[in-house]
């Protein structure tokens, strides 16, 4: 049983409470997190949605893209983070192939990431050609938010991780693809890498929150991959990504500093062992 008096606990965010965020004009704040740790540093902040993104496979596990991702490398990872969190929404992607087969399989799938994960809701890649495995996910009683634009489980059609939607034609099918994935039912689209006037276009012509990353100041709220904006991937600096912190220097001088100590015979000192 928990010792934490009901009444301490803080509100928890809902799918309901995103979508009131849009109209109130209250923008929303999302950040990925991958395990227990950094999840409950993040919720603590005050973070309101957590993603346990499938970008887990490229940094948590060194993959070039999130094709190898597996659903158990996800149920694994949200469940981490589930135990983490107390107050923000905590949203899993299903990876590649594990929705894109049948609506079936997908079904199993987000039914398995809400019932061996605890996620509280599941993100999908995709438009109108989707939108049927969406609504039975969401009929199901299982929220879904979307994703258009970049959508880099599909990067080996792409063959570039460059801004999308530029042309007319791309452009016209992603406005397209926003409604029809609001009339399929979900709570809100993530919109990836696009020119900003588009995203713009989108955010004003559907009811549901539209969640940006690089795709510009007029969407409902904003997301970043937690390695890049704490700056432990001094590799990757896109235009779209401002660095909090630069984790990468901080962490790789406290090592130096460590090894240094433990050379030294400086570390343990007397105060640091058991007499
Ligand atoms: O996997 C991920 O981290 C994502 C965000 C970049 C939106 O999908």
């Amino acid at each position: 049983m928990s010792t934490q008096n009901k009444d301490t606990r803080p509100e928890k965010v809902t799918t309901q409470t995103v979508v009131d965020m849009k109209r109130s004009g209250e923008k929303i704040s999302m950040l990925t997190a991958y395990d227990y740790t950094m999840a409950g540093i993040v919720d603590a902040a005050g973070v309101d949605v957590i993603l346990v993104g499938d970008s887990a496979s490229n940094v948590m596990a060194g993959f070039d893209t999130t094709v190898p991702m597996t659903l158990d490398h996800m149920i694994y990872h949200t469940s981490c983070v589930v135990r983490g969190v107390e107050r923000a929404l905590v949203i899993a992607d299903l990876p590649f192939m594990s929705y894109q087969v049948t609506t079936k399989e997908a079904l199993i799938s987000a039914g398995r990431m809400m019932k061996e994960a605890g996620a509280h809701a599941v993100k999908l890649e995709g438009g109108e050609s989707i939108t049927s495995t969406i609504k039975r996910i969401v009929d199901a009683g299982i929220p879904v938010m979307g994703h258009l634009g970049l959508t880099p489980q599909s990067i080996y059609k792409f063959g570039t991780y460059k801004v999308r939607a530029k042309d007319e034609a791309e452009a016209n099918q992603l406005l397209k693809d926003a409604k029809k994935l609001e009339e399929a039912g979900v709570f809100s689209i993530v919109l990836e890498k696009i020119p900003t006037s588009l995203a713009k276009q989108v955010t004003e012509s559907v009811s549901v929150p539209t969640i940006g990353i690089g795709a510009g100041s007029y969407c409902d709220g904003q997301v970043l991959v937690i390695h890049d904006m704490l700056g432990l991937n001094k590799d990757f600096s896109p235009r779209f990504l401002r660095r909090y912190a630069d984790w990468h220097t901080a962490m790789s001088d406290a090592v130096g500093e460590y090894i240094k100590d433990v050379k030294t015979g400086d570390f343990p000192n007397e105060d640091e062992q058991y007499n």
